[in-house]
């Protein structure tokens, strides 16, 4: 963690209607309420963001959105832009994860601009790469970080990314119950945030922060945050329940 303030963050997917988001986040914001030296975030489906975030408001727990489009507004049936996002009280919003790229087209080419679309908009990214079973079986690993990394983050500056989060989730982990080991992980964490040192700043890369995704809970959170380039999570499963992220968010103890 060397410093940097960990991030633990419920990426609710396709889970809970707005009163369910509701009852899970005000549960939260109970079994929160003394937690310090950690940032937490919760990003709910968007029919919930407005009625979640003023269950949040004035909480410890962030609010975050699971996609954006770049443009400001116009005729692009089913999106939603930035400023909507603000306007429904968010702070973050999570950029690229795989199911987006696996099943709605995403690509490192439309995840670049919608990470500039959230910086413009004052929305702190949660970037997401990861590779597939396929390609670490082919020993791929760090090839498809590098291209994820380079070309999502193509034509940024490191006056431009002071807030941005990335998330390395390894696909194969995500939802298996197969975590990655904290050693795999840390390997991923430290070649990533090599990349953003020789790519754009070493300050930038020194202060940025990496959270692991894929099968996180309260008994491996505590293992896997103890890796030096391991600044936090990123939870699918395991946050939809009140009880068990708070257990994640206290990985401390
Ligand atoms: P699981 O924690 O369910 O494996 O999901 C991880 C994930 O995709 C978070 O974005």
């Amino acid at each position: 963690m060397s410093g940097r303030t960990p991030l633990i963050a419920g990426n609710w997917k396709m889970y809970k209607t707005g009163p369910e988001a509701v009852d899970t986040a005000q549960r939260l914001v109970e079994l929160l309420a003394d937690t310090a030296d950690v940032d937490i975030m919760i990003a709910p489906v968007f029919t919930a963001l407005d009625p979640v975030s003023q269950v949040v408001a004035d909480s410890r727990v962030g609010l975050g959105a699971q996609n954006l489009y770049w443009e400001k507004e116009g005729a692009y049936t089913g999106e939603i832009s930035a400023d909507m996002l603000v306007a429904a009280g968010c702070q973050y919003v999570i950029i690229g994860h795989s199911e987006r790229r696996q099943y709605f087209g995403e690509t490192d080419e439309t995840v670049n601009k919608k990470i500039r679309t959230a910086i413009d908009a004052g929305l702190i990214p949660v970037f997401c790469v990861g590779e597939t079973e396929a390609e670490r079986e082919a020993g791929q690993t760090f090839s498809v970080l590098d291209k994820q990394v380079q070309i999502g983050l193509g034509g940024y500056f490191a006056k431009d990314l002071g807030t941005l989060v990335i998330a390395y989730e390894p696909v194969w982990a995500i939802g298996t119950g197969k975590t990655a080991t904290r050693e795999q992980a840390q390997e991923a964490h430290q070649y990533i945030r090599s990349l953003i040192e020789q790519n754009i700043d070493k300050t930038l890369a020194q202060s940025m922060r990496i959270l692991y995704g894929g099968s996180v809970k309260p008994d491996n959170v505590a293992d896997l945050m103890q890796m030096p380039d391991i600044d936090g999570a990123l939870v699918g499963g395991a946050s939809l329940d009140a009880e068990s992220f708070s257990k994640i968010v206290k990985f401390k103890g």
